[in-house]
C-alpha cells in the first residue's frame, strides 16, 4: 500500500471521532456507542437469586407441569429424559463429586435448588434467555428436582418451599471467606 493510501485510511478511521468531538465542543473522548439503560431494563436484567432464596419471584409450579415444558423447551439439547444430548445431562443417579471422573448432574453436584432456578431463569433456553415466566421456571425446576429424586412428584415449588430443599451435595463444597448460609 502506498504512503498516500495509508494516509487516506487513517483519515477515514479518524474522521467520525473528529465529527463527534466538534459536535460536542471538543469534550468527547468516547466513541458514543450504546445508550444508558432505563430503570425498567435494569430491573428486567437484574434477576439474581441468592442461595437463601432472596430474589425469588412470586409464583409456583409442580413437576408434572414442568415435565411438559421440559419436553417442549429443553429436551432437544438435554435429552428426552435429561440424559444429555448436545448439552450435558441434567438427570442421573447421584455420583460423588469427589470421584476421579465426577458426573456433575443436578442431583450430584448443585448445592442449592435456588441457584438452579437462577441459572435456568437467566440463561435457558440459550436462544431465548429470560423468556420463561416465574411459574414456568418453578415448574421446570420442580421437574428436574423430582426426576433427580430430590423432591417428591407432588411437591409444589415456590419462593417458600424452594429454599428449603436440601440438595444431596449441600455439604460437598469448601466455604472460603464467606459465611456459610444456613
Ligand atoms: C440449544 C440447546 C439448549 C437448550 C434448548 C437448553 N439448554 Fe440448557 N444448556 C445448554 C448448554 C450448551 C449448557 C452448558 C452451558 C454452560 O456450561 O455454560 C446448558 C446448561 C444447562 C444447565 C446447567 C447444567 C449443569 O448441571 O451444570 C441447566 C440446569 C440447564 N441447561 C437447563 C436447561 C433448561 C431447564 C432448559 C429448557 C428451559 C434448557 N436448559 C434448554 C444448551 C441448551
Amino acid at each position: 500500500m502506498s504512503t498516500l493510501r495509508h494516509i487516506a485510511v487513517v483519515i477515514a478511521l479518524v474522521a467520525p471521532f473528529g465529527v463527534a468531538r466538534a459536535a460536542d465542543g471538543g469534550n468527547v473522548v468516547a466513541p458514543r456507542l450504546g445508550k444508558p439503560m432505563t430503570a425498567a431494563e435494569v430491573t428486567a436484567w437484574n434477576r439474581t437469586i441468592f442461595p437463601d432464596g432472596r430474589g425469588l419471584p412470586p409464583g409456583h409450579g409442580t413437576a408434572e407441569e414442568g415435565r411438559i415444558l421440559y419436553a417442549e423447551k429443553c429436551a432437544r439439547c438435554h435429552g428426552a429424559h435429561g440424559e444429555g444430548a448436545t448439552a450435558e445431562d441434567l438427570i442421573g443417579a447421584p455420583t460423588p463429586p469427589t470421584r476421579e471422573d465426577p458426573n456433575k448432574t443436578i442431583g450430584a453436584y448443585w448445592p442449592f435448588a435456588t441457584t438452579i432456578f437462577d441459572f435456568i431463569s437467566r440463561s435457558m433456553p440459550p436462544a431465548a434467555p429470560g423468556s420463561l415466566s416465574a411459574d414456568e421456571t418453578y415448574a421446570i425446576t420442580a421437574y428436574l428436582l423430582a426426576a433427580n429424586n430430590v423432591i417428591s412428584q407432588d411437591d409444589d415449588m415456590n419462593d417458600k418451599t424452594l429454599p428449603k430443599v436440601e440438595m444431596p451435595n449441600r455439604n460437598g463444597f469448601i466455604w472460603i471467606d464467606v459465611k456459610k448460609p444456613k
